[in-house]
């Protein structure tokens, strides 16, 4: 373990973001369409061909960015495809067991080696074109036709494939273009610690998926920066016996900004009484036929066998479905999340890991996004969703694939919950684009981490 993992989060911790405050003028000046307070994000920096542009130069290849789960790489020898902005690398594990990235193109004349996923047979990587290999490590091990080059020119450390920096945390994959760039952990900090103690390394995917999203991929993610859109967006999910406080579910959710751009959301610390009461297992039975992420079929299992003619709005049942949960994970031999305030706390809201990566854990399973730009269109993201869930100890899942790429509105691939989301997505960008409006309206709230999130995308877009 690091220093950086093993390091509490501190309360000074998070009030370092919010310390920060708005960028300077030295900053604003470099950028276009600059952050200027808290409260308003320019609307170009949603679809500007020059904002895009300096985010393909100055943020991608200088970030931290999550590019597969392991279990998408389980054998040596197996690769997965990793592509940000034009820019290719094979995800590759080694014999030793451990991972790197590696540029994909030949060295020779710059055929890609590899596409999508699969498996470098004797892990050995050919090129397609003329035969020239190397072993997975990335080193040459022969030239086809070599008695014809120059010997100058097929130098071994000339041919190796270049690496990238890769380093791993959390059951993922990560990888950054840029070789100066500081440690993982470092970078992460301190989202990375915080999501530790809900248990989300011992985590496995169930299902992964995606869809492609006319919408800019900053505003695709920031539509899971905050809860209090789930009244208007997913009335479903809305279980409350009887219209509480009005202004209780927006009072009982706190978010935090983090240093690094990264932010949070999760339950506050108000009494259940404050307002009404939600329908405990009504919800979770809607959270997981919605979604089938956060809340499995397995969790409802546990929740109905208790419930058994109790009122399942009463703390009480939800005290006992709570119990319940924890006794079957022992039962079937599942390693459980720490039962502390700090981590119950967490489940129903999300994590986000700056730039484009959330994590929304809740019992022993999280949902998980990534964003991406895709394609040279800042109109268009590649949205992917995860369901992870911790499986019992010596379970091994098997290795994991991309299940498919689904319309957004494919009401057999998508649960209502995402479907309603998706729906918002485009709206927002076609909106984004519309003259009358020049920015976004925060709350310094309930949207301060979407605020967060822009400034520190400043400070990178403003580095040398
Ligand atoms: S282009 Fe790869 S071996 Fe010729
Ligand atoms: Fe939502």
């Amino acid at each position: 373990m690091t220093d950086t993992q093993s390091r509490p989060v501190t309360s000074a911790d998070i009030e370092a973001a919010l310390a920060l405050g708005p960028n300077g003028p030295e900053i604003s000046s470099r950028v276009p369409f600059p952050m200027r307070d808290w409260q308003h994000v320019p609307a170009e920096r949603y679809h500007s061909r020059e904002f895009f542009d300096l985010e393909n130069e100055k943020l991608w290849p200088k970030v931290w960015q999550m590019a597969a789960r392991e279990e998408e790489i389980p054998q040596p020898g197996d690769f997965v495809e990793y592509e940000i902005v034009g820019q290719s690398l094979l995800i590759v594990r080694q014999t030793d067991g451990s991972v790197k990235a590696l540029n994909n193109v030949c060295r020779h004349r710059a055929t890609e080696l590899g596409r999508g996923c699969g498996r470098f047979p004797g892990n050995q990587i050919v090129c397609p074109f003329h035969g020239w290999r190397w072993k997975t490590d990335g080193s040459i091990s022969h030239v086809f036709g070599r008695e014809g080059f120059a010997e100058e020119s097929v130098q071994p450390e000339d041919l190796r494939l270049r690496e990238a920096r890769c380093e791993t945390w959390g059951g993922h994959v990560w990888i950054n273009l840029d070789e100066n760039a500081p440690p993982l952990l470092e970078a992460l900090f301190p989202a990375a610690n915080i999501l530790q103690r809900s248990g989300v390394q011992r985590m496995r995917a169930k299902w992964w998926k995606e869809a492609i999203i006319n919408c800019n991929w900053k505003l695709a993610q920031e539509a899971f920066f905050e809860g209090w859109h789930v009244k208007q967006t997913h009335p479903q999910l809305y279980t409350y016996d009887d219209e509480p406080d009005s202004e209780f579910n927006l009072q009982n959710v706190d978010y935090t900004p983090f240093v690094n751009g990264h932010g949070r959301f999760q339950s506050g610390d108000a009494a259940e009484s404050y307002g009404g009461k939600p329908d405990f297992l009504q919800a979770a039975r809607l959270n997981w036929s919605g979604q089938d992420a956060m809340t499995l079929e397995r969790d409802i299992h546990v929740f109905e066998g208790v419930a058994g003619g109790m009122d399942t709005r009463d703390p009480k049942y939800v005290k006992r479905a709570m119990d319940a949960l924890f006794e079957y994970w022992e039962g079937a031999g599942i390693p459980a999340p720490d039962r502390t305030a700090e981590v119950l706390k967490m489940w129903g809201g999300d994590i986000h890991l700056f730039p484009n990566y959330l994590m929304l854990p809740m019992y022993a399973n999280s949902l998980a996004y990534r964003v991406r730009p895709h394609g040279d269109d800042p109109n268009w993201c590649r949205f992917e969703v995860w369901s992870l869930t911790t499986y019992p100890e010596g379970h091994d899942p098997g290795r994991l694939e991309l299940s498919g790429r689904y319309d957004k509105d494919d009401a057999d691939h998508w649960g209502l919950i995402p479907r309603q989301d998706f729906a918002n997505l485009e709206r927002m960008q076609r909106g984004i684009r519309n003259r009358s409006l020049k920015q976004t309206t925060l709350s310094d709230k309930w949207e301060v981490t979407i605020a967060n999130m822009h400034q520190e995308l400043d400070r990178r877009l403003a580095a040398g």
